[in-house]
C-alpha cells in the first residue's frame, strides 16, 4: 500500500499540477447547478480555490495534513481549525478540508453535499479498493447527485501504479447504472507517466448518479 504521508513528507507529489486542471476549467460548467462540492483524495490541488471561485463550497478530503495545511498557507488563508467526527476540519472562505482517512466519512460529516469532483481520487487507488470507495460515494452522496471524475489510461505493463490506470469498462463497471459521457481528454504531461516517458491519456466523465443503483 503506497505510504502517502512519507510522499507528502519527502516532496514526492508529481500528481500536484500546481494550477486548475485542464480539463476541469473546460468542464466546471457542468457543476453549475451544484452548490456543494465533494472532493475526496484533495491533496492541496489548486483545483480546491477553482471550485470556490466559480461559487462553490468545497469539501475535501485528504489523509496528509501537511497537504491540508499547505492548501491554506499557500493561499494566505488563515484557517479555521476543529474537531469534525474522527476529522480535524480546516476551515476558510468557502473551502473546508478534512484531514484523515475518506474511508471514515459518513453520511452526517459531508452533508448537505451536492456533487462529486474526482481528479486523483479513484486512480490512487488500488483496483481492490476501488469498488469500496465508489460504494462509499454512493453511500454519502444524495440520491441524483452528478459527478466529475478525471481518470488516466495508460498500458498498465508500462509502470506501476499510483496512478492506476482506470479503463472507460471499469469506470461503467463501477458506476453500474449510471449516466456515463466522456466530455473532454488531454495527454498527460506531468508526474510519474511523464517522468518515465509513459504514453497517457487523462479522462474527463461526466457520471449520473454516482449513488450506485441497487
Ligand atoms: C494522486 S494524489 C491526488 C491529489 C489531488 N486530487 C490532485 O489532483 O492533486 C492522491 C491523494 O490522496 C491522498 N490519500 C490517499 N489515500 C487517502 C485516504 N485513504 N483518505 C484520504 N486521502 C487519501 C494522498 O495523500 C494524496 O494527496
Amino acid at each position: 500500500m503506497e505510504d502517502w504521508i512519507a510522499r507528502w513528507r519527502e516532496g514526492r507529489i508529481g500528481f500536484h499540477e500546481g494550477r486548475p486542471n485542464r480539463l476541469l476549467e473546460c468542464c466546471v460548467a457542468r457543476l453549475a447547478d451544484c452548490r456543494r462540492v465533494l472532493v475526496p483524495l484533495c491533496g492541496k490541488a489548486e483545483d480546491l480555490a477553482f471550485l470556490a471561485a466559480h461559487g462553490h463550497d468545497v469539501l475535501g478530503v485528504e489523509l496528509a495534513e501537511q497537504a491540508v495545511r499547505g492548501f491554506f498557507d499557500e493561499h494566505g488563508l488563515v484557517p479555521s481549525i476543529a474537531p469534525h467526527g474522527p476529522y480535524t476540519a480546516y476551515h476558510a472562505g468557502a473551502i473546508t478540508l478534512l484531514a484523515g482517512d475518506v474511508f471514515a466519512l459518513t453520511p452526517e460529516l459531508v452533508a448537505p453535499i451536492d456533487a462529486l469532483y474526482d481528479r486523483g481520487a479513484l486512480i490512487a487507488l488500488p483496483a481492490e479498493l476501488r469498488p469500496r470507495y465508489v460504494a462509499l460515494l454512493g453511500a454519502v452522496l444524495p440520491e441524483a447527485a452528478p459527478g466529475l471524475v478525471v481518470t488516466v489510461e495508460y498500458d498498465p505493463r508500462a509502470m506501476a501504479g499510483p496512478p492506476f490506470p482506470v479503463p472507460e469498462a471499469e469506470l461503467r463497471a463501477l458506476y453500474a447504472g449510471a449516466t456515463i459521457e466522456l466530455l473532454g481528454e488531454q495527454p498527460v504531461t506531468t508526474g510519474k507517466c511523464a517522468q518515465l516517458g509513459v504514453s497517457a491519456i487523462e479522462r474527463c466523465f461526466a457520471i449520473r448518479p454516482i449513488r450506485r443503483s441497487s
